[in-house]
């Protein structure tokens, strides 16, 4: 499974960058906002931090300057996956750009049925929301199971599941029950995977009783 961060916030990108375990970037236009910086140069330098994807969303929400905004965005490195929202128009979008060998995010997906449409328009992503489906009492992972079965059904479909809107780390570990192939989760999400008590406890306690025996490695 693959990690992406979902932040703008360039100081957190090179920090999980130096992990060594991060496979990808995913941005919106709320989080540029958050980073308080320039759209373009920014994107540029996630795309010098991180080999992987680095999604970067059009603005408009009409065919005819989505195409323009995309190809735009594409020009900015070679990593750039251009996303777009699941709609008539932003899946038009999709099928031109991917046709012509572009990576397409399509974001904002919702449920299974969209999750089929995302796939015949030839997306390189689909981009379920889990934490905002929890959020009105759906079942985020739910779709996750559903749209995994589906693709499943059709392996001609190279659409990867990237599940977004990732609130804690029980998403990550379902998403990879599931078999999802990426999950996009806020900086502080990836870094609570680290967590527990007990490792915590057993590390000082072996720390310790080295100290104890009074000798080094090195
Ligand atoms: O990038 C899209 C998605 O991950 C947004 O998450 O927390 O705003 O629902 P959230």
């Amino acid at each position: 499974m693959k990690f992406f961060v979902d932040t703008a916030d360039i100081d957190d990108i090179r920090a999980l960058a130096a992990t060594g375990m991060l496979d990808g970037v995913t941005t919106n236009p709320s989080l540029i906002k958050k980073a308080g910086k320039d759209f373009i140069p920014l994107i540029a330098d996630i795309c010098s931090v991180v080999d992987g994807p680095v999604s970067a969303e059009v603005a408009a929400t009409d065919y005819e300057t989505m195409i323009k905004e995309g190809r735009k965005l594409v020009s900015i490195a070679d990593n750039v996956t251009v996303k777009v929202p699941l709609t008539p128009a932003g899946l038009r979008v999709c099928k031109e750009l991917s046709d012509d060998g572009t990576m397409v995010n399509v974001t904002l997906c919702f449920n299974a049925a969209q999750a089929i449409l995302a796939a015949k328009a030839g997306a390189a992503f689909i981009s379920p929301f889990v934490g905002r489906l929890d959020d009105i009492a759906a079942d985020g992972m739910n779709l996750i199971s559903e749209i995994v079965t589906i693709y499943d059904n059709y392996p001609h479909w190279h659409t990867e599941i990237l599940v977004a809107s990732v609130r804690h780390p029980m998403h990550i570990v379902d998403s990879a029950m599931m078999g999802a192939d990426v999950v996009t989760c806020p900086p502080d999400v990836i870094r609570k995977l680290y967590d527990h008590p007990l490792t915590e406890k057993g590390l000082d306690a072996f720390v310790e009783d080295w100290k104890k025996t009074g000798q080094s490695i090195l």
